[in-house]
């Protein structure tokens, strides 16, 4: 099975970068197809700890080359400092090869999503995000590809600073001066700009193992997650078709990361949020705090009916269980295993905003464990208690939990079968 897919089953923030930086230990190819610099995936090993917004986290491990396809925005700037960072920590220099055809992110998509209200009304992470999969979508772009043809796009952005300026007073850049900065990017990338597409395609083909990162998580997939509330792209398992232009083969594994417990991040409704002292348990102690953006993460519980609907979008093949650590100590964990709606029970996650916002959750508690668990390394060493709460969630998703995170380090995972 030469292919595997780390999709989020929440709403982000996962751990889907320690579970794609672990099984990149055997691959080939590691593949970013969705999002940009809005993602924050996280890899603490030997060399310390680095928050990944572009370079694909399986391409810090030698012998995987990282690839940013097509359906990423791409943050040049964000970029460079990104490699900067990894080469202050010593590490090996990631092979990273970007997709022609991915849309740049440039300086005045931030400033337009200030302006516009999209950043505080979606409390979304300031990247640009929105504003550059809309000039996508709406066919004024300029890709990577485009850069190779630095007096068009001089006339670019100058035909657009002056479009900004009628627009919104001000551009957020001097157009002969990005212009030269993109120059440099270009030379310093040109021979790893590439069709990436074809990249893939071929390592498929010969059979090497590809892992695709995701980005964000299947609840803030644009269409299929909970809209208006979600980012410009495709977090889901169909992101892949969508971003990279590949097919994930039948016998691919689709590893849906969760963790323990459930965080979100900026507005929009979440059934299972503790606004009291679990909440702030849960933040404390799993330092729920944004990669990206530092702000505070909402926390609650786990939410086995968002969950199960995460499956039904991505037919997950397995499930890693994430953090599970940071529920040591319980007298019992409240999990969600269907909602209040207007005083009827409903297992099925409510497809209109209007209705998941007044969803209330119906818990079962389930027992705690007292015992600190960040030292366990095979399912043996977890407690009883921990393994019935693994166990409860395969048996109300119908899918087999893999894998198990027991602490932010590399080695603090527990492969459960
Ligand atoms: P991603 O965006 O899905 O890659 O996840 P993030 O990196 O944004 O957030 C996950 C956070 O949890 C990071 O700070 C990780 O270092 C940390 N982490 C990952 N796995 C575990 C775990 O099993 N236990 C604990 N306590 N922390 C973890
Ligand atoms: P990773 O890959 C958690 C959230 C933002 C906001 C919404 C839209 O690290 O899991 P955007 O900037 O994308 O327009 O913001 O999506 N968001 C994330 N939340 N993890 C992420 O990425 C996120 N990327 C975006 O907080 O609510
Ligand atoms: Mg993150």
């Amino acid at each position: 099975m030469p292919q595997v897919a780390v999709i989020g089953a929440q709403w982000g923030d996962e751990a889907k970068g320690k579970i794609v930086h672990f099984l990149a230990r055997e691959a080939e190819l590691a593949v970013r197809f969705n999002g940009g610099p809005n993602a924050g995936h996280t890899v603490q090993d030997a060399y310390g700890t680095v928050q990944l917004h572009l370079v694909p986290a399986g391409a810090l491990q030698p012998g995987c080359a990282g690839v940013i396809a097509h359906g990423v925005v791409v943050d040049p700037q964000v970029l460079e400092e990104e490699l900067d960072e990894i080469r202050r920590q010593g590490r090996p220099e990631p092979v990273v090869y970007l997709s022609d055809r991915a849309s740049l992110i440039l300086p005045h998509h931030r400033l337009v999503e200030e302006l516009e209200g999209t950043a505080r009304r979606i409390g979304t992470t300031r990247r640009g995000i929105g504003p550059a999969y809309q000039d996508r979508v709406a066919r004024r772009g300029l890709r990577l590809g485009d850069l190779a043809r630095p007096e068009l796009v001089l006339e670019y952005l100058t035909e657009l600073e002056a479009d900004l300026k009628g627009r919104y007073g001000k551009a957020g850049f001097v157009p002969k001066q990005l212009a030269d900065r993109l120059a440099r990017f270009y030379a310093a990338w040109k021979e790893r700009i590439v069709d990436s597409r074809a990249v893939v395609a071929r390592a498929l083909a010969e059979g090497q193992l590809v892992i695709f990162e995701g980005a964000q998580g299947t609840l803030l997939d644009l269409d299929l997650g909970t809209y208006p509330y979600v980012t410009s792209s495709t977090t889901t398992v169909h992101g892949i078709g969508w971003g990279v232009g590949v097919r994930l083969s039948e016998g691919a594994r689709v590893i849906g990361v969760s963790k323990a417990y459930t965080t979100r991040v900026g507005e929009g409704p979440f059934p299972t949020e503790d606004t009291g002292e679990g909440g702030e348990l849960l933040r404390r102690k799993g330092r729920e705090y944004g990669a990206t953006t530092g702000r505070p993460r909402r926390c609650g519980w786990l939410d086995l009916v968002a969950l199960r609907y995460a499956h039904e979008v991505n037919s997950f093949t397995e499930l890693a269980i994430t953090k599970l650590d940071v529920l040591s100590g319980l007298d019992e964990i409240p999990v969600c295993t269907a909602y209040d709606l207007e005083g009827k029970s409903v297992e099925e996650f409510p497809k209109t905003i209007a209705e998941l916002s007044v969803a209330r959750p119906r818990y079962v508690r389930l027992p705690g464990w007292k015992e600190d668990i960040r030292k366990a390394r095979c399912p043996s060493d977890l407690p009883r208690e921990a393994r019935s709460y693994i166990a409860f969630v395969e048996e109300v998703l119908g899918v087999p939990v893999t894998m198990a995170g027991v602490g932010p380090g590399e080695d603090e995972l527990i492969i459960l079968r």
